[in-house]
């Protein structure tokens, strides 16, 4: 996939490729356990391994494996979170949408927006067919957060190798909306 980064944001939140400066503010977020428990972030997790995961962004990025963001507050700038499209270059199956958000910034629709902007980028813009978000069946709160941004919940499928032993996910699933201007353009 070609990538060129596009300009999302709301009336609250931006998105953008994380940046070196970014590194202090990731290191300390993901520090929260529940970025361990219920995404693939490793734990510990070191200022170190936050500048090694923005390098690989960048490569992600001119690759156009993935499109990995941060979220940051609209007004101030300030990290709020990540989210990133990931399997943009497998050939079968669908991309993948993983997310998560600092501790001090949940509960204010952050993750919920996040989510619906890249979905829309993803399937109007990036002309993907199908989007999926896998969410571990202890997590209700991003099973809310797939459900509120337009997605559809398939079922529950099986995963191997989480750090955590945890092994069961249900998987959300959004495609192309009726009525977009989806092919138009
Ligand atoms: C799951 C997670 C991403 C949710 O982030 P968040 O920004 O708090 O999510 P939202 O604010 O969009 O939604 C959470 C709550 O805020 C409420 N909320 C408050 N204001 C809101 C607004 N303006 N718009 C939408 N929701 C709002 C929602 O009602 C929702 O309540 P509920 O969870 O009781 O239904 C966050 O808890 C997290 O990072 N968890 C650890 C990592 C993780 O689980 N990642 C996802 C892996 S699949």
């Amino acid at each position: 996939v070609r990538l060129t980064v596009p300009a999302l944001h709301d009336d609250a939140i931006v998105l953008r490729p994380p940046e070196a400066g970014d590194a202090a503010a990731i290191a300390a977020a993901v520090q929260d356990p529940d970025i361990p428990r219920f995404t693939m972030v490793p734990s510990p997790y070191t200022v170190d391994d936050a500048a090694a995961y923005i390098e690989r962004s960048a490569a992600a990025w001119r690759s156009g494996a993935a499109a990995p963001f941060v979220i940051v507050d609209a007004a101030t700038g300030t990290l709020l979170g990540s989210i990133g499209l990931h399997d943009l270059g497998v050939a079968t199956g669908p991309a993948h949408v993983g997310y998560w958000v600092a501790a001090e910034a949940r509960g204010r629709g952050v993750a919920t927006r996040a989510l619906r902007l890249v979905a829309r980028w993803a399937l109007e813009d990036l002309a993907l067919d199908r989007l999926e978000v896998q969410v571990f069946v202890e997590n209700e709160r991003s099973q809310r957060v797939a459900a509120r941004a337009g997605f559809t919940r398939d079922g529950i499928r099986a995963v191997v190798g989480h750090p955590t032993g945890r092994d069961e996910l249900i998987g959300y699933s959004m495609g192309p909306t009726p009525g977009s201007d989806r092919g138009v353009r």
